[in-house]
């Protein structure tokens, strides 16, 4: 194949074939990146059309090794938020209701965090499961291995550093690349919109929904896609160790209201309720099972449960933003929060860069709250010495003001395969 003709095809927005579009992902390992970011660029610009998405996903399913089919296996995804914990209290109690959770999740991405990041801060946690490993366990995460879908690591990396994540046919192939590869029969996508997430408008999301409805459908998996709202930061403490810990109290019953709403719709979705695991603690016990099947030892995991920040780092000097007037909560905006939170060390600038578990935030005053001049409204737990502006531009991030605001569902719809036309 000759790659700057495939490269004019579709810089000049011609439908590129299955077969062009299998090579170029089966050579992938030997390409020289400056053709792919060109590929990826051209892709982003001229976006992909149904039939080069269901192409390109099949292409990066096939690059790598599939769990086999299991009858009720189900799992969840989401494109991406702030303070989006949802699958570490999903999975295990999602395992405690009988289901099989074969979840593979992501690293942080940009300013949004990684599943994947936030268990890397349980001492012990084995995120790096075999293929093996994962066949024998009933509820995992893991990240994604050489093994599995290995050309979406390429084209991610890629992708992250060319601008070219926000492409509605690449995340439908990257998303379901990887699900496929777990053997699942259903899965639910939070898609999320808003100013923190990469869809910044609902109308973009509900395409990428649908994208995504649609292909999984193609290969055999029953997929609904909630759209939900991402412009404030979702639960009370954001970052690594910090949201294990909110996901702990979660599975204890005791988890904020926004959060538990995501979690509550995402198992619906799926067909289960999953507040009775909740309260009667085999949601919590399953986790401890999946924390000792991944690595941790039972009197870790246990203290783990007991007492978290026994466990977790949490970074040394506290930094809190106070009310400069009296008035209402009227705005935290998550993507500025995010971004402080990625720039101070809870991610990554550059993609083998190290992170601070232990740096996080925790929200004291949500949005619609009421408080007086010097209340306490946000804390980050940061390293010594953290650059001046970047507490200026967390200060920026809090709006007050006279009036209470209202604070509604995040969930705006769940679209279905029959909102999806099959063109
Ligand atoms: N999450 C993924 O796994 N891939 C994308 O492209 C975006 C979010």
């Amino acid at each position: 194949m000759h790659i700057p003709s495939l490269l004019a095809k579709k810089r000049d927005a011609h439908e590129l074939d299955q077969n062009e579009i299998e090579w170029f992902i089966q050579h992938l390992h030997e390409i020289p990146n400056e053709q792919i970011g060109a590929f990826l660029m051209a892709c982003q610009i001229n976006g992909l059309s149904a039939q080069e998405t269901t192409y390109l996903t099949k292409a990066m399913l096939e690059q790598g090794e599939q769990l086999p089919l299991q009858e009720g296996a189900i799992d969840k995804h989401s494109t991406g938020g702030v303070g989006d914990k949802m699958s570490i209290i999903l999975a295990p109690a999602l395992r405690a209701c009988g289901a099989i959770v074969p979840m593979l999740a992501g690293r942080g991405l940009a300013h949004t965090g990684g599943t994947i990041d936030k268990l890397e801060s349980i001492p012990g946690f084995n995120t790096g499961l075999s293929i093996e490993e994962m066949m024998q366990n009933p509820c995992f995460i893991s990240r994604q291995t050489a093994e599995i879908a290995p050309t979406d690591s390429i084209l991610y990396a890629i992708r992250d550093v060319t601008a070219t994540v926000p492409c509605i046919g690449l995340i439908t192939a990257s998303i379901l690349s990887k699900k496929a590869a777990e053997g699942i029969q259903s899965l639910v996508l939070d898609v999320k919109y808003g100013r923190a997430a990469f869809m910044q408008h609902s109308d973009d999301a509900r395409e990428l929904a649908q994208s995504m409805v649609r292909v999984g459908g193609e290969l055999g998996i029953d997929v609904k896609a909630q759209l939900t709202q991402m412009d404030h930061p979702i639960g009370t403490l954001l970052g690594n160790s910090h949201e294990i810990v909110e996901s702990i109290d979660c599975l204890k019953g005791k988890g904020p209201n926004d959060t538990m709403e995501l979690v509550n719709a995402q198992a619906n979705a799926l067909g289960y309720d999953i507040s009775e695991v909740i309260e009667n603690g085999s949601a919590l016990a399953e986790f401890k099972l999946m924390l000792e099947r991944q690595g941790v030892d039972s009197s870790t995991a246990q203290e783990l449960i007991d007492n978290p920040w026994s466990v977790l780092q949490r970074a040394p000097q506290q930094y809190t933003l106070q009310a400069e007037q009296s008035g209402y909560v009227a705005d935290l905006d998550a993507l500025a929060i995010g971004q402080v939170l990625c720039e101070a060390g809870a991610g990554r600038s550059t993609q083998d860069q190290d992170i601070d578990h232990g740096i996080g935030i925790e929200i004291h005053k949500h949005i619609g709250t009421k408080v007086e001049e010097g209340d306490a409204i946000i804390t980050l737990d940061g390293p010594f010495g953290v650059d001046i502006h970047l507490i200026q531009r967390l200060k920026d991030s809090i709006t007050i003001s006279d009036y209470q605001v209202g604070v509604g569902s995040r969930i705006l719809e769940t679209v279905t395969i029959s909102d999806c036309s099959t063109t």
